[in-house]
């Protein structure tokens, strides 16, 4: 994990196709493919979330899917679910700004005033974090320090999971394996808008453990920073 400030332990965690898809094709629903989960798999999920402080997804996550991000199938705490809009526009009758848990909506300084209220009356906490655009690192910081989250889940989408990686904040990916291709130039895949100019740009994954939760395998690698939190080229 980064050292140069102080921020939670990150895993990503994902369903992914053969062909490193998450959904069936650009603007559906994941959860159409997750009904092809293993009910061991669901467990399995579920019962990660219940061990994590907080659970981010993208807020376009939120537009496609209306993710509720709650525990269910297990007992257990619900993490703070943290979604990052910068101009504080995802629709308010989102699942997440339900009252089943606590929400943070992280918005840029510039988010407009009466977007920010009416989600503040929607019951959910606002954290500005960046000015024009949802500083990322700097998010890490405030949910580590002002919320105490040690340990942060994040569910996606690719674009989230993209700029997550970029600033060296993931430490552990966790995949579940879906025996299905879907195919598709721009179906968006675990990790979208990431464009490398060579070899040495690629981010280093160490498998640590493989298992079968029920049909599904499930894959878990640690991301290999070098000194100062930096991925090792
Ligand atoms: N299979 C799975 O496990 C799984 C899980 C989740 C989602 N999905 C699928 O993924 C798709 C949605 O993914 P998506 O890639 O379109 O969207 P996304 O990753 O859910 O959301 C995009 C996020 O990127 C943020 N962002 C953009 N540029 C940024 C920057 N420079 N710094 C910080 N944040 C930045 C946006 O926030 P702003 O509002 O601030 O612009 C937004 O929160 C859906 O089809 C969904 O079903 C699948």
């Amino acid at each position: 994990m980064s050292d140069d400030y102080p921020r939670p332990h990150v895993l990503m965690m994902s369903e992914i196709t053969v062909d490193g898809k998450l959904t069936l094709k650009r603007g559906v629903s994941s959860k159409i493919l997750m009904k092809y989960m293993a009910p061991e798999t669901e467990v399995l999920l579920h019962s990660t979330r219940a061990e994590y402080d907080a659970i981010m997804v993208g807020s376009n996550t939120i537009r496609i899917d209306n993710s509720f991000l709650t525990v269910r199938l297990v007992e257990g705490k619900g993490p703070i679910r943290v979604i990052p809009n910068s101009h504080a526009d995802i629709p308010l009758e989102s699942n997440v700004l339900g009252d089943d848990a606590r929400t943070v909506i992280a918005v840029a300084r510039d988010a407009p005033a009466d977007r920010v209220a009416a989600i503040r009356n929607r019951g959910a906490e606002v954290v500005v974090a960046g000015e024009h655009r949802v500083d990322l690192p700097l998010l890490m910081g405030v949910l580590k320090e002002d919320y105490g989250v040690d340990r942060l889940m994040v569910e996606g989408g690719p674009t989230l999971n993209w700029h997550m990686l970029h600033h060296s904040l993931v430490d552990e990916i966790r995949l579940i394996h879906l025996p299905f291709i879907v195919g598709g130039e721009d179906t968006p895949s675990l990790v979208g808008g990431m464009q490398i100019g060579s070899e040495e740009e690629m981010i280093r994954l160490s498998l640590k453990r493989h298992y079968m939760c029920g049909s599904n395998l499930v894959t878990e690698y640690d991301v290999v920073y070098g000194d100062g939190g930096h991925v090792v080229p």
